[in-house]
């Protein structure tokens, strides 16, 4: 189990406590597709994917983001139990739709660059590092059910 510092887990509020959902949900889940575009074939029910103007303009990606990014929020409520959070949806990813593992590092890699550009020189080093440290503990709860 992944141990946490009191330092760590008020870093890790803090960072939640400056991200709209709604504004950034959207566009980590944009730049997956437009970055990754491999990524499309998994969202092949959401309409045109297949370019980016396409990805920017479509709200089932939208929707989804946010969808996406509120599942976050149970990691950061649950962080020491972060693996039980996401045990349901590991299975549903991996048994029923497929998704490679490898792409939830390529969604907690494109959440932190627009985390970014949001909060700027807030996501100093040290805040980053605890960042990526709470995003991997999430990529590998939502690969455990791979394995
Ligand atoms: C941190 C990583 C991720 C989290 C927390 C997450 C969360 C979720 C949630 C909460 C749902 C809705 C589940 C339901 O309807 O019961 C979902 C569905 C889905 N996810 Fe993920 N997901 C993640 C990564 C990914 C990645 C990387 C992909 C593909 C590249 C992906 C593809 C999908 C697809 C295709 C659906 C079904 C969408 C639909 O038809 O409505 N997910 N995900």
């Amino acid at each position: 189990m992944v141990e946490w510092t009191d330092k760590e887990r008020s870093t890790v509020r803090a960072v939640w406590g400056k991200i709209n959902v709604d504004e950034i949900g959207p566009q980590a889940l944009a730049r997956v597709l437009i970055v990754y575009p491999w990524t499309q074939r998994y969202f092949g029910s959401f309409g045109d994917v297949s370019n980016a103007a396409a990805i920017l303009g479509n709200s089932k990606v939208a929707e989804h983001g946010k969808v996406v990014l509120k599942a976050l929020e149970k990691a950061v409520k649950n962080i020491d139990n972060i693996k039980g959070v996401y045990a349901d949806l590991s299975q549903f990813h991996c048994e029923k739709l497929y998704v490679d593992p490898d792409n939830f590092r390529l969604l907690a890699d494109c959440l932190t660059i627009a985390v970014a550009c949001k909060i700027g020189s807030a996501l100093s080093p040290q805040v980053q590092a605890t960042w990526q440290k709470f995003l991997s503990a999430v990529v590998e709860a939502m690969s455990s059910r791979y394995f």
